[in-house]
């Protein structure tokens, strides 16, 4: 799905906006994510740490499961947004795996609106997926 430079733009901010509810007391790094999934709905998300400090949960995949959880599962891109544009982590990359693509593109943004773009496979090289489940 060919995705507009105009949307990735929307998509960036909209990552940015929700960086601003980052629920990040311990580790005071905020991080926004923002989910555009090909039914067009974008689904947006921020980290929420926990005094139990695994429990915490990333940016990207709070906005994915806000996605999942509302019946749109297939993704068309995504932006993460954080101070130093520090890329998605492992987890995340494999999440964004599972209900992307090798080709989705991966937005890393700081909070100006400028962005590097990847393709997921970039960032995950020859991934597992569900595909590798089968006989
Ligand atoms: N974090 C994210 O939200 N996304 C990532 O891809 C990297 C890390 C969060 C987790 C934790 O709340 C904080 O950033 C520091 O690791």
């Amino acid at each position: 799905m060919k995705v507009s430079q105009a949307m990735k733009q929307q998509l960036v901010e909209r990552a940015t906006a929700a960086r601003e509810r980052a629920y990040a007391p311990y580790s005071h790094y905020a991080v926004g994510a923002a989910v555009l999934m090909k039914d067009g709905r974008i689904f947006d998300g921020c980290n929420v740490e926990n005094a139990v400090y695994p429990l915490g949960l990333c940016a990207e995949r709070v906005a994915i499961f806000k996605a999942v959880s509302e019946g749109s599962r297939e993704i068309a891109a995504i932006a993460v947004v954080t101070a130093n544009g520090g890329s998605p982590c492992g987890a995340c990359r494999q999440v964004i795996r599972e209900f992307g693509e090798e080709t989705t593109p991966v937005l890393v943004a700081t909070p100006d609106g400028t962005f590097r773009e990847w393709r997921l496979d970039a960032l995950l090289p020859d991934s597992f997926s569900a595909d590798d489940l089968e006989p």
